[in-house]
């Protein structure tokens, strides 16, 4: 349907509207900024594919989609955004330009589209916009008006998490964080970044950092996120967590940021340090900060940063008003700390300088097998659960119990529980590698993250245009 025949339309259905033209702009913030609007003053449609059938729901641009509120009402078991192609497919109009009427789809209107007497939104043009009456949105065929979208009270899950492409991904991070994250995609937004810009804080090779940042998304991948559920992108492409980061600098201390143990750790000992490592808290911050997200999964070493992007969030919000939401780490209870096979009172890490203390997810099975043979155990012979006399034996239980999801119920034997760890781990990892092969080699990883580029952007410039706004950045 082009524009004519979509006017004529909605005049014939008794839909009033007014036309608002505007230069080529794709966001719904840009358009209400461009035309001095407030979220409020604007509506989307969403796409959605529910169970196997697609439908249209509408809701005003300030209310968040609530999706336990949305199955309860639609009866239905799954329910996730229609991907680009079907958005396309179905709509046959390019994504972030969808029209109030949609022939052929069942249409759910939120209540609080009606609390507005004019809402304005899209057209199928990305230079028009049209300022509907709301009322008459009633008369738009097979649609029907329901309750799903959050209190304003209430925030909307929002989810994001974050890993470097630095040095090979191990165990722990996979136990930590990773594994997580793939098990808590079904429950609101989910958002996961590869973050080659902080991994230059510290000296990479070029071309190192470009093979690993491809190979970390397709790890990712490999650990079961599912790009159909959560968005996943690369940090250098989206700009405005570089642009929010150097923003939130100004509203942290140097005092705040030398007290970051991880500073500490990493920078001990180095003769000089580039400026980008003692400032990585403030990037973390806007990674966190333009997504009004409430849950950030991590492992314990990233939880302090997390409290610092509270505090910043914090600080702004009590000098420009609400602008962001107070994130809250999430560090599983078991797992959060996963500790070096050669020292387990330090924790496993990327750059540790002995490869023996770290599995990597993409290491061979068989040595991995045998560093858990030699890995550090403590004196005495029981097999028990005791951080504080038996850390050697405690990492291992939780490596055990966490990878195969079972208690160790074994016995005593130190030789034969080490044995049953490495059947373990040798087994996961022949398992995660396959599907890491098969992910790698079907060519699928640059489309995940091109479309995860472009719907983080989509979110996060609407944020980051209030925060120019609030500090004052001139508009043109
Ligand atoms: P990174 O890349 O060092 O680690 C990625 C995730 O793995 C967790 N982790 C561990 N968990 C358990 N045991 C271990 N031994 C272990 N080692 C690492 C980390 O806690 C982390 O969750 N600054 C972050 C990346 C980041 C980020 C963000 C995270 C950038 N922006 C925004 C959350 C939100 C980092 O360097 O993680």
């Amino acid at each position: 349907m082009n524009m004519n025949d979509y006017e004529n339309k909605l005049k014939e259905l008794g839909i009033a509207f007014i036309k608002a033209e505007h230069p080529d702009l794709r966001t719904p913030a840009e358009v209400q900024s461009y035309l001095g609007l407030t979220l409020a003053d604007g509506l989307s449609t969403m796409i959605m594919k529910i169970d196997d059938r697609f439908i249209a729901v509408i809701r005003r641009d300030d209310c968040r989609l609530d999706f336990k509120k949305l199955k309860k009402e639609l009866k239905c078991k799954s329910i996730r955004m229609a991907n680009d192609e079907e958005f396309e497919k179905i709509t046959g109009m390019p994504i972030g330009a969808a029209r109030v009427y949609n022939p052929n789809l069942k249409t759910y209107l939120d209540n609080k589209l009606f609390e507005k007497e004019f809402l304005t939104g899209g057209t199928g043009s990305f230079i028009c916009s049209f300022r509907y009456k709301t009322e008459d949105l009633k008369k738009i065929p097979v649609s029907e008006i329901c309750d799903i979208t959050e209190d304003f009270s209430k925030k909307e899950k929002i989810v994001f998490s974050g890993i470097q492409p630095s040095g090979n991904l191990h165990i722990g991070n996979y136990i930590g964080a990773v594994r997580q994250w793939a098990a808590g995609q079904d429950e609101g937004l989910n958002i996961f970044c590869v973050v080659d810009m902080h991994a230059i804080t510290v000296s990479q090779d070029p071309k190192t950092l470009a093979q690993r940042t491809k190979e970390i998304a397709a790890i990712l991948l490999a650990a079961g996120i599912d790009p159909q559920k959560s968005l996943l992108f690369v940090q250098s492409h989206n700009p405005d967590h570089a642009n929010l980061g150097w923003v939130l600098n100004c509203y942290l201390s140097m005092g705040q940021m030398s007290r970051m143990t991880q500073y500490k750790e990493k920078s001990e000992g180095k003769e000089s340090v580039s400026v980008g490592l003692f400032d990585y808290p403030a990037l973390m911050a806007a990674d966190i900060l333009l997504y009004d997200t409430t849950e950030v999964p991590v492992g314990e070493d990233q939880k302090q940063h997390v409290e610092l992007t509270r505090d910043v969030a914090e600080r702004f919000n009590a000098k420009y008003g609400e602008t962001f939401v107070l994130p809250e780490p999430v560090v599983p209870k078991v797992g959060g700390r996963v500790m070096s096979l050669v020292d387990p009172t330090k924790k496993m890490s990327k750059s540790d300088a002995n490869p023996n203390g770290a599995i990597g997810l993409l290491e061979d099975p068989k040595i991995a097998r045998k560093k858990i043979m030699s890995a550090v155990t403590d004196s005495g012979n029981e097999v028990k659960l005791d951080w504080k006399n038996k850390p050697g034996i405690s990492n291992l239980l939780e490596i055990y119990s966490q990878i195969s999801g079972e208690q160790y119920s074994g016995g005593n034997n130190y030789g034969e529980f080490k044995l049953a760890v490495a059947d373990v781990v040798e087994k996961f990892l022949i398992n995660f590698q396959q599907k890491y092969k098969e992910i790698s080699e079907s060519g699928k990883l640059e489309s995940v993250l091109e479309i995860g580029a472009k719907r983080s952007y989509e979110i996060s410039h609407r944020k980051l245009l209030e925060v120019y706004d609030k500090v004052g950045f001139v508009r043109l």
